[in-house]
């Protein structure tokens, strides 16, 4: 829990606002100070953002930011698992359009002997979360206290649950405040969140996917390396393995956009099937878990043994166990037609023939949203069987007429505007694209 700073009483907010707007840095107790006062309530909301503001513009040091994840990550709980032994790991993404590896490599990990205590987040705008994904399996609660969520992890090694009041109440109090003064995009400030959040799971060890392209919170390729170096700086400098892959997110990962269809995507991958970027990028993050977490002694070790957990049928079962505990219904692992379905399809044909040059993937995100398989707003409800299934990749041909995209919907009261913006965001050349860029751009701190 924070503490009273000793020098609050002669500290005063409107100061250490000027301090940073006048580009100063803070020491350890003024960031505490204000972190602590503003969670306890006592700091109002426009100091706070002020305060933000001038970060946003002048930036932070890495004592400042290091101060400020710590701060964050002891606002509220730190869990602790000495009573389960060997390691606990977890990964985190950046987020993106048809991610879904936590499904899968969650119980690959825990099928492999790590614990995975995933403490996850819900979509908003045109990424998808992986709670909502979840929440497709009928009855699976992702509303567990810490005390359930403990024992599920004991009795299973994989538990994901939502960040609970308990856990960096911080953080949830200071993004809401971000999110609405256009405080977000700020790497410094998306460290300290992401990574308060993370580490409050008592974990050893962190590998984080850090998406890059049209489809990725961070577009360009140098931000989001900026960002992986300074979330595996900040993990390290607290005493955590950490590593940071930057990976494709030009175009959506898999065949599947949508809750219910991510969900059956991901049974196909641990059932040893599926689209071979999904099964790649998730066999090459496990791996590294299984390598952090020193369940194996290099990465290419840890690989075989995510293709061996998939191959004797562990980690689907694992899966299976995971949704029991959680009060799911563990009948849609081999009956993924138990899933929501959405009522009916429309599909989406190119304007002219030729080859994919590259898509606008955020849109595909946006569409998603609108067809109600998203949120634009945090209190929107979802509809978990509205689905994008994408034929085409980047460098396919298609032809006129050919299905680029089926739409699964049950409204169609924004189909037309749905289905003109995922047409219009292919961008179709007479010549193929030159090289195929890989699925795993860099990896950081390995
Ligand atoms: N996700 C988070 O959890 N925090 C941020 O600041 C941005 C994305």
């Amino acid at each position: 829990m924070l503490r009273s700073p000793a020098l609050s009483t002669r500290m005063r907010a409107v100061d250490l606002i000027r301090k940073k707007r006048d580009s100063g840095e803070l020491s350890r107790e003024e960031i505490e100070f204000l972190v602590a006062g503003y969670t306890r309530g006592e700091m109002p909301d426009y100091q706070m953002a002020a305060w933000l503001m001038a970060v946003w513009i002048r930036g932070m040091s890495r004592a400042e930011l290091a101060a400020l994840t710590e701060v964050m990550l002891h606002s509220g709980q730190v869990l602790e698992h000495s009573d389960i032994p060997g390691k606990k790991v977890d990964k985190h993404s950046t987020g993106g359009v048809g991610d879904k590896t936590s499904l899968i490599l969650a119980p690959i990990v825990a099928a492999g002997g790590l614990t995975v205590p995933m403490i996850s987040g819900r979509g908003l705008g045109h990424t998808g979360g992986t709670l909502d994904k979840l929440e497709a399996i009928p009855g699976f609660n992702v509303n567990l206290s810490l005390v359930e969520f403990l024992k599920v992890l004991r009795e299973c090694g994989m538990g994901l649950i939502g960040q609970t009041a308990e856990i960096a109440p911080a953080d949830k109090k200071i993004y809401a405040l971000r999110d609405a003064t256009s405080t977000v995009e700020n790497i410094g400030l998306i460290c300290a969140s992401i990574m308060s959040k993370k580490l409050a799971e008592g974990i050893d060890a962190l590998v984080l996917d850090v998406k890059t392209g049209s489809g990725a919170f961070m577009k360009k390729e140098e931000d989001s390396v900026q960002l992986a170096e300074v979330m595996v700086e900040t993990g390290k400098r607290m005493g955590k393995k950490v590593v940071a892959l930057i990976t494709d997110m030009d175009q959506p990962l898999g065949r599947m956009a949508g809750h219910s269809k991510e969900v059956w995507e991901s049974l196909e991958v641990l059932k040893g099937r599926g689209p071979a970027d999904l099964r790649e990028l998730s066999l090459e993050l496990s791996a590294w878990m299984f390598f952090l977490g020193e369940r194996t002694k290099s990465v290419e070790e840890g690989r075989r043994l995510a293709e061996t957990m998939i191959a004797n049928r562990q980690a689907i079962e694992k899966f299976r166990q995971g949704i029991r505990l959680q009060g799911g219904d563990e009948r849609v692992v081999d009956e993924p037609e138990r899933l929501p379905q959405a009522r009916f399809r429309a599909e989406v044909v190119p304007a002219t023939a030729g080859y994919i040059r590259a898509t606008n993937c955020e849109h595909f995100g946006t569409a998603l949203a609108m067809l109600g398989g998203g949120r634009e707003r945090k209190e929107d409800k979802i509809d978990h069987a509205v689905a994008l299934e994408f034929h085409k990749n980047i460098g396919d041909r298609v032809e006129k007429n050919e299905k680029l995209v089926t739409i699964h919907y049950s409204s169609d009261a924004k189909l037309a505007e749905a289905k003109n913006l995922i047409a219009t965001s292919y961008v179709i050349g007479e010549r193929a694209p030159g090289e195929k860029r890989p699925l795993v751009r860099r990896i950081i701190g390995g």
